[in-house]
């Protein structure tokens, strides 16, 4: 697995790992995901496999001075389990230490086991609950972990174009 940035080039593979990810009414446009790849304030990762035009999966960080957002985390169905997703959570911190970053948040729905499990794995706990923020009875929540000086590094995946 090669864990890189994202360009504007990998929008479509986004698109599908966007679609196959999330119910229509939850899905993300190609316009916003434009608009994250290439926003300066964001952190945009991709896993791939060599020579493969499809991606394994992609996440998102909206980057402040000392604080991150993860946005989104998105992995293919066939590739889930395989910790896809840890690989570029626990990337996308490191990359976030080197920008000066302490802290990342993020807001998950209540029942989302695979993704709440995802993020418990990789240091997160939660803060609190949004009730009823992603509409009735589907509360949200809010989850902090904060980026270790000694984070130990991820075995396995190469990192490729990942400068500030
Ligand atoms: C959430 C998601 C990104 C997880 O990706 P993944 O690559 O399957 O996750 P990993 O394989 O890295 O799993 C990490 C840990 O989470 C847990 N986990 C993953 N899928 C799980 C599931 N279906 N049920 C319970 N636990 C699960 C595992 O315990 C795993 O730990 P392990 O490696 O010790 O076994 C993936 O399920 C997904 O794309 N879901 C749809 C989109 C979504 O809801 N995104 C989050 C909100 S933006």
């Amino acid at each position: 697995m090669i864990l890189r940035r994202a360009t504007a080039l990998d929008l479509p593979a986004i698109m599908q790992l966007e679609r196959a990810g999330f119910p229509q009414r939850e899905q993300w446009s190609e316009a916003s995901w434009r608009s994250e790849v290439e926003g300066a304030d964001r952190l945009v990762l991709v896993a791939t496999e060599p020579e493969e035009a499809a991606l394994l999966g992609v996440i998102t960080f909206l980057v402040g001075p000392d604080t991150a957002d993860l946005m989104r985390v998105v992995v293919a169905p066939a590739s889930r389990g395989r910790r896809v997703g840890r690989g570029l959570v626990r990337t996308g911190m490191l990359h976030l230490r080197t920008r000066g970053v302490d802290t990342v948040l993020l807001e998950v729905r209540h029942d989302n086991d695979p993704a709440i499990a995802l993020y418990t794995h990789c240091g997160f706990a939660t803060l609190h609950t949004r009730p009823g923020y992603y509409g009735p009875g589907a509360d949200a929540l809010v989850m902090s972990a904060p980026v270790e000086a000694d984070l130990p590094p991820l075995a396995g995946p190469a990192l490729k174009g990942m400068n500030a």
